[in-house]
């Protein structure tokens, strides 16, 4: 592991301005405020809206986690920005003044690594991964004030400020330490680019960290025969000096404990954090320094050394925050230093322990304007039909996809919201639940109660509606008690209840209309009075559902809005009559399951691959039609010629059978478990069944697929294809034959 050969403290003293070290008062007072209730920015989530506090004009600084930009949005991220979306249009409806940021976080080994392969720099790379944003952003509604990006002007200043500003504090170290070199890229190496033997049992090909095989846990050091997976060289010892955020400092263990039981955090969340701060190893000081080559942000008088790409990835929250002020004449260090601002970060369950430790001390440490998190607000994973998905390659779900399917987003959202609540809990996306959420409750109930009684009031009043009596009086379920409710919901991030108060009273609704029987009271002359009457109310109720709703739907409310003839809703100091409502139209399609289908479907396999004689996920499945070319074959022509740029195209590597084992139900596939030299195993289900045993397999090289988009299938996701040989007429000429490249070859090389 790490071997601390010297350490030196970084001198003290430096010509900047010294801050006070210990817990300051504005946080002490905020965190008391918190237990006590008093101060508008620790309410409890219990606090019944509508109270003094809610009066006052809050100022909101709200993020997302920042993406990294190695590839596309995948589904998780939508919902994260789903779920931070919804809140702060709740905020805004109820005439909060909230700043919502985002950026790419655009640094790290992998990245540089990967813009190095694409063939581009860096900046090119991230820039282009940057400009494929949008579609996504506006496609599902989502309604950041600004995405900005961790490789910009902001967040170098900010980051070398932050640094310099900790190094007076006194909390920055330096220390030398030994670490694998690649000599052929000159470069050290990062933990997941080194394999090799496992120190314990031997098992081949490990990664720098833990062995798959015995699950024992070691550093990159003690691998034997450790090789580069960057360019297989033997990496060499090396010593380099590295910063350290001194986190063991009492002073930093003190100030995290008060900031954990402030009240910020849901109180598994603080759970965890306090485990990490008080258990037995408690906190060690943080490597934030990295050699060049490094694509990040170069460390004041530290040449050739950056920052860690997770130091200067929070700090892009500020970048954002303060590119967004600038382009819109707002005072940066004026929103940080008010005291009334809120900074409020919604994340995932895996990057807990960065926001709740360094990130709050660093900030703290920092000192003013710099402030520390008010709120951290952590949501749990997004799985497709029960299936995790992977980091890097998503799911079966494309977002992208889902789009061009014309699927409208407001389904997902409010699926999604559906689903959500304060917890860390994860949620599951099943397209029948979907279907049955989006056509039964948000069409069936709450489009429906618009669409009956508007009917009724075009045809016989002209689109006149009447005054209704003092709202809700003749419901059970008063509007007014149902408002506040919903209002605590959102505040509570407590979505899932939201969508259930609003289903009960459209549920009322529905139900007063149909026991008034309009369609009787329609035939009779007599029965218009009260037919207009319900019909009015009906559609009172359904303003009020629309408003409710809004914050999920903000589309359709702009649309409810115009059919209603009411001005635009706020949350704030009662909604307009209605009093002429525009003839209906429709306000929303259906789900249909055909869409689901194809949002399911594997995206047309490539011609290239099509014809190159494959066996896997794509080939048994569906075979190719027959007029297209299919497998070369002893006796067979061969199909057109392609060019060496359509081949290379295709990325094959080489990947080791981890794992094999039958697939229930199915007659013709194995699932494999490939290591393909990365982070993560993939899953692969290949058509060889009748060719090979699972114990086979094991242990085996074979040649993947590795850039095949990942596709659904009905036994799960499948994450690329491996390559087998078999005759064109396999019915006559049955046999398949996995390919296995010659001895030496290592899971992740290419095949070119
Ligand atoms: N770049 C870091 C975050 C830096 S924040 C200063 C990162 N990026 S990420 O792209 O891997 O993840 C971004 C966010 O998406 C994280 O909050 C993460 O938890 C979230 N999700 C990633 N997969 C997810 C699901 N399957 N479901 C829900 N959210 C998930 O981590
Ligand atoms: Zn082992």
């Amino acid at each position: 592991m790490l071997q601390a050969a010297s350490i030196r403290q970084e001198p003290k003293g430096k010509p900047y301005r010294l801050i006070d070290c210990t817990v300051d008062a504005s946080v002490r007072a905020a965190a008391s405020a918190a237990r006590t209730g008093a101060d508008a920015r620790f309410r409890t989530v219990t606090d019944p809206p509508g109270n003094a506090a809610q009066m006052t004009q809050r100022e909101l600084f709200v993020t997302t986690a920042l993406p990294y930009a190695n590839g596309a949005l995948h589904i998780g991220h939508i919902m994260e920005y789903i779920q931070a979306d919804i809140w702060v249009r709740f905020q805004r409806l109820r005439g909060h003044n909230v700043h919502f940021v985002c950026a790419d976080d655009a640094h790290g080994a992998p990245i540089m690594i990967a813009a190095e392969k694409a063939g581009m720099t860096p900046q090119q790379f991230v820039a282009a991964i940057a400009a494929a944003r949008k579609p996504y952003l506006d496609g599902f509604l989502l309604g950041f004030d600004h995405w900005h990006s961790t490789e910009s002007p902001e967040n170098t200043e900010l980051s070398q400020d932050i640094y310099r500003r900790l190094r007076v504090a006194g909390l920055i170290a330096i220390r030398t330490i030994e670490q694998f070199y690649d000599p052929v890229k000159q470069m050290f190496l990062p933990d997941r680019y080194i394999r090799g033997e496992c120190p314990h049992c031997g098992a081949k090909d490990q990664y720098g960290d833990a062995c798959e095989v015995c699950g024992s846990v070691y550093g990159p050091t003690e691998l034997k025969n450790p090789t580069s997976t960057l360019s297989g060289a033997v990496p060499e010892l090396r010593t380099s000096e590295h910063y350290f955020f001194r986190l063991s400092d009492e002073r930093c263990r003190q100030f995290l404990r008060e900031w954990i039981q402030g009240g910020r955090l849901q109180p598994e969340v603080a759970n965890k954090a306090r485990e990490w701060l008080d258990g037995d190893s408690g906190l060690a000081d943080w490597d934030i320094s990295r050699d060049a080559p490094y694509f990040g942000i170069p460390i004041p008088d530290a040449p050739g050394k950056f920052f860690y790409v997770w130091l200067d990835a929070p700090i892009g929250y500020l970048a954002a925050l303060k590119a967004y002020c600038t382009h819109r004449g707002i005072d940066f260090e004026g929103v940080l230093r008010n005291p009334h601002t809120e900074q409020i970060h919604f994340i995932g369950k895996d990057i807990i322990y960065f926001h709740t430790l360094f990130w709050p001390a660093m900030l703290h440490f920092a000192g003013k304007p710099y402030k520390v998190p008010d709120r951290v607000y952590v949501h749990g994973f997004i799985t497709v039909s029960g299936e995790k998905m992977s980091k890097s390659r998503g799911t079966g779900i494309d977002p992208l996809q889902y789009l061009k399917l014309g699927m409208n987003p407001e389904w997902l959202r409010y699926y999604i919201a559906a689903k959500l609540n304060a917890h860390v809990e994860d949620i599951d996306f099943h397209p029948d639940d979907f279907l049955q959420r989006v056509n039964s409750d948000l069409i069936g109930k709450y489009v429906n109660i618009a669409s009956r009684a508007a009917n009724f009031v075009t045809r016989y009043f002209e689109g006149s509606v009447a005054e209704v009596d003092a709202d809700g009086e003749w419901l059970a379920l008063a509007p007014a008690a149902v408002d506040a409710e919903i209002a605590g919901a959102y505040e509570a991030r407590e979505f899932g209840k939201v969508v259930r108060l609003a289903m009960a009273f459209a549920d009322q609704l529905n139900r007063q209309f149909d026991a008034s029987r309009p369609w009787e009271l329609a035939k009779d002359p007599a029965g218009r009075e009260a037919l207009l009457r319900i019909c009015s109310r009906c559609l009172r109720g359904f303003q009020y559902l629309t408003l409710w709703l809004k914050p999920i739907l903000p589309e359709l409310a702009k649309e409810v809005e115009e059919f209603l003839g009411c001005a635009k809703m706020r949350w704030k100091g009662g909604l307009s009559p209605v009093k002429r409502i525009r003839p209906y139209r429709h306000l929303m399609e259906r789900v249909t399951p055909g869409q689901l289908d194809a949002l399911f479907e594997p995206p047309a396999a490539s011609p290239e691959v099509a014809t190159a004689g494959t066996a896997g996920a794509g080939a048994s499945a569906t075979p190719p039609p027959p007029s297209q070319p299919v497998a070369a074959a002893p006796g067979q022509s061969l199909p057109p010629a392609i060019s060496i740029d359509e081949f290379a195209r295709i990325d094959l590597r080489i990947a080791r059978i981890v794992a094999a084992e039958e697939v229930d139900g199915s007659d013709k596939l194995l699932r494999l478990t490939l290591d393909v030299g990365e982070a993560q195993p993939r899953s692969v289900f290949a058509g060889i069944k009748a060719g090979y045993k699972p114990e086979q397999l094991v242990g085996k090289l074979t040649v993947v697929v590795a850039n095949l988009a990942p596709r659904k299938m009905k036994f799960g996701l499948s994450e690329g294809m491996v390559l087998a040989a078999s005759h064109a007429d396999s019915k006559a000429h049955p046999g398949i034959y996995l390919l296995e490249p010659h001895p030496g070859a290592r899971p992740g090389m290419q095949v070119k």
